[in-house]
């Protein structure tokens, strides 16, 4: 398996673009999309899952065309939108049986498919309640079973551990890494430690372009030995904040204490230097 993004632009209208001349590569395995709000995550997300066409450029699957021939990809997709719209009246077994029918998948074998995936997703004791009386998180983990209905070779979850708790979260993670093995896994978030956890790779946006894609700690050596902690005085924070990429703060009376990326030479007086981790990267690649 291998997805071949190729210069992709979208432009909603004169002023919007939300994505700009976008390349990426990518073969089985969980990548991990992080990027500032607007960065183009979505919009890449419903190109690749054929919900929407590119301005310009092309996806091939395979070497496939799934611009110009979406039904190649459809039947192998199983794709989770940002904002993912339930039936409320539906129960848990009527939707995810709606779902597999408009996704051609049927037989003797869908029963217990939809019953592994309830338990997998943890609602095997709601699934008789009506989905409109699930909480946020219940709802989240309805629509990432619906994507696993078709058996899928390409899965686009977009923000998928929203709204979970701590003990789902890990139950996501532990059913993707059960899928990654011989699927191509892409998944949006905002919270660096959980792509951390859960992706092979990741990949970084801004303004709708790619400004990198590697393993996680390839990224991190990008400001290796440039991230410190310090104290200084609140008074002195302006100055200091106009000189380094701040990253984190906690005041203590007069004094703050601070976390900076630092691309000088020369250390400030006090200052230790620590061990890089993915968010400083993150931080320093998309605030730069
Ligand atoms: N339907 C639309 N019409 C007009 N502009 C749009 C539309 N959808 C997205 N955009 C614009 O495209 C850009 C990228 O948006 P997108 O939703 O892809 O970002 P994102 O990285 O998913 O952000 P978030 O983290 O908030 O989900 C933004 O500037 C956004 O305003
Ligand atoms: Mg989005």
């Amino acid at each position: 398996m291998i997805l071949e993004i190729k210069n992709l632009t979208k432009k909603y209208n004169k002023q919007k673009t939300g994505l700009s001349n976008f390349s990426m590569t990518m073969e089985k395995g969980v990548l991990g999309l992080l990027g500032p709000n607007g960065a183009g995550k979505s919009t890449l997300m419903k190109i690749i899952s054929t919900i929407s066409k590119p301005t310009h450029g092309t996806i091939f699957l395979n070497g496939e065309d799934i611009v110009k021939n979406p039904d190649t990809i459809r039947k192998i997709l199983g794709y989770l939108p940002q904002d993912f719209g339930v039936y409320p009246n539906l129960n848990a077994y009527e939707f995810l049986e709606y779902i597999a029918a408009m996704k051609g998948v049927g037989g003797s074998g869908l029963r217990k498919r939809i019953d592994m995936l309830l338990d997998g997703v943890n609602l095997t004791a709601a699934a008789k309640q009506p989905i409109g009386s699930y909480s946020g998180g219940m709802k989240q983990r309805i629509g990432i079973a619906q994507t696993l209905l078709n058996d899928p070779k390409i899965l686009i979850f977009d923000e998928p551990t929203v709204g979970l708790d701590p003990e789902e979260r890990v139950r996501f993670r532990q059913l993707i890494s059960e899928m990654a093995s011989d699927a191509i896994i892409i998944l949006s978030s905002h919270i660096v430690s959980d792509i951390e956890s859960i992706a092979d790779e990741v990949a970084i946006m801004k303004t709708g372009t790619l400004i990198g894609k590697a393993i996680p700690s390839e990224i991190i050596k990008r400001i290796e030995n440039k991230v410190f902690e310090t104290v200084i005085s609140n008074a002195d924070l302006p100055a200091f904040k106009a000189k380094h990429l701040v990253i984190d703060t906690s005041r203590q009376g007069d004094k703050t204490q601070l976390r900076y990326i630092s691309g000088f030479q020369e250390i400030e007086a006090g200052a230790r230097n620590v061990p890089a981790g993915l968010e400083d990267a993150y931080l320093f690649l998309t605030q730069n």
